[in-house]
């Protein structure tokens, strides 16, 4: 580990440095799935849905910006090449071959969730750790994908 300004104990920033660096590969993963389901998807629902996606992920590509860095601070390294997330990321593979609209709102909807549920609970390990730091700013990520995980399901409401 590297000298941190953080006034936490080593044990603790090693922790969540690995619960960020965890993060960083499932977000790292998304973002990429996300731009897939932006390049690939037809359908009815086209105009509204390649906008939409795109905002998902320069939205995505900030945090995962700040998660990477927030683990530098923190003294550790930050690891972000493809074939270090293809190996770390703790989502399921896109099929790469969906075309049809609101399919790819279902497949990113149910990716969503998943990297939510990690979110939370790398935060639940930061807020026993006492870092209320990284607790915002996983707080600002799993506000943001709540409410974009609440527009793809409102997208496949009938
Ligand atoms: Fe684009």
């Amino acid at each position: 580990m590297y000298r941190s300004p953080s006034h936490l104990p080593e044990d603790a920033r090693v922790e969540i440095a690995n619960q960020l660096n965890s993060r960083l590969s499932d977000g790292l993963d998304l973002h990429s799935q996300i731009k897939v389901a932006h390049w690939n998807i037809k359908g009815p629902q086209f105009a509204a849905l390649h906008p939409l996606f795109e905002t998902f992920a320069v939205s995505l590509a900030a945090f995962n910006d700040s998660i990477a860095e927030r683990a530098v601070t923190l003294g550790a390294r930050a690891y972000g090449t493809a074939r270090h997330v293809a190996k770390a990321s703790s989502l399921p593979e896109y099929p790469q071959e969906t075309s049809r609209d609101l399919e790819h709102v279902r497949l990113l909807a149910e990716r969503f969730d998943q990297y939510l549920d990690s979110a939370r609970q790398s935060r639940s390990v930061a807020d026993k750790l006492g870092d209320t730091d990284t607790v915002d700013l996983l707080t600002g990520i799993v506000t943001e994908f709540e409410k974009n995980a609440w527009f793809l399901r409102a997208s496949l409401e009938s």
